[in-house]
């Protein structure tokens, strides 16, 4: 008997922590997603497509659609704090790295993980 109660405050007690964590992750999101349509939407473009009003602007180098990024979250964290030039790629991917706190860069990168796939490529 006391072994069952122990069992069920063990489970009880994961299943609240699965939720508070589910909460938190949402909540990183959601404020991802805010600190993305003040600071990358000019470029990426309201659905992330890489369609932003201020992509023709940049000549021939193109935002990239960050719902199909091949990369890695190491490799776009990188990108993100330090720019395009950091990997050998466009400056025109400015480095965010001074604009942002560490939390806003963390919950972006909650914000840009729940794109994957999400919806159409931009093709
Ligand atoms: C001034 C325009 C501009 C802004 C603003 C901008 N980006 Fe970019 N970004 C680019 C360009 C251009 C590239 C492509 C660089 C290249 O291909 O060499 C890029 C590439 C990227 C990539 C690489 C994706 C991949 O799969 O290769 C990520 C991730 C990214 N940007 C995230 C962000 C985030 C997050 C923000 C906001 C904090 C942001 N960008 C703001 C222009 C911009």
């Amino acid at each position: 008997m006391q072994t069952k109660r122990i069992w069920m405050a063990a489970l009880a007690l994961s299943v609240a922590c699965g939720t508070m964590s589910a909460q938190a992750d949402e909540q990183q999101e959601s404020h991802g997603k805010e600190v993305y349509s003040m600071y990358c939407v000019l470029c990426h473009g309201p659905k992330a497509d890489g369609k932003g009003k201020g992509a023709a602007s940049l000549g021939d180098v193109r935002p990239s659609n960050l719902r199909i990024s091949k990369l890695n979250d190491a490799q776009r964290e990188r990108i993100v704090k330090f720019g395009g030039e950091s990997v050998g790629r466009s400056a025109k991917m400015p480095p965010w790295g001074q604009a942002l706190s560490a939390d806003e860069v963390r919950d972006l990168m909650a914000y840009l993980k729940t794109l994957h796939g999400s919806a159409d490529d931009g093709t």
